[in-house]
């Protein structure tokens, strides 16, 4: 069994896969190795979606606590991003997102590369912070 798996099986109903994407040659760095920034795009995406489904709204990341670059990721690792609410405010809604990556599409190579805290603040119609329904 993955490690993957074992995820999905400890938190039923709370962690979301919510983004799986093939890393690809455009997002290396001059060294080759897949970009930082690339991944921080990749995780930021998965905890808004997580976030706007608490919001019931658009979101805008207003903070990231922590961003822990864990192991390299590979162009052609399949990464996902697994998101859970850590907490909520008022407005706000931080989540904590994390990224696996599967080593040559081979599901027998699944291991965490980076671990993230964001938060997030759901938008009104005018872009100022929209109180969460309790
Ligand atoms: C999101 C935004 C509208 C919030 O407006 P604001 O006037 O700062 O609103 P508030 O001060 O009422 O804060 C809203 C919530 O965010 C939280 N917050 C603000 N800054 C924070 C920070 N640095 N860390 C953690 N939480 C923060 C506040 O604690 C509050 O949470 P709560 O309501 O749950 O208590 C505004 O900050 C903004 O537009 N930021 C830019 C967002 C953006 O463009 N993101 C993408 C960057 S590329």
């Amino acid at each position: 069994m993955t490690e993957e798996h074992k995820i999905e099986e400890r938190n039923p109903g709370q962690r979301q896969l919510t983004v799986r994407v093939l890393a690809m040659p455009a997002d290396t760095n001059p060294s080759g190795h897949i970009f930082g920034g690339w991944l921080m795009s990749q995780v930021d995406i998965a905890g808004s979606i997580i976030a706007c489904q608490i919001a019931d709204a658009r979101v805008a990341t207003v903070a990231v606590h922590d961003f822990q670059f864990e192991k390299p990721v590979h162009v052609g690792d399949l990464v996902s991003c697994y998101a859970e609410i850590e907490r909520t405010g008022r407005t706000s809604i931080r989540v904590r997102v994390e990224v696996f990556a599967e080593r040559d599409r081979n599901p027998h190579t699944v291991g965490r590369v980076a671990v993230a805290s964001i938060t997030y603040v759901g938008l009104d119609e005018d872009s100022r912070p929209k109180v969460l329904k309790k």
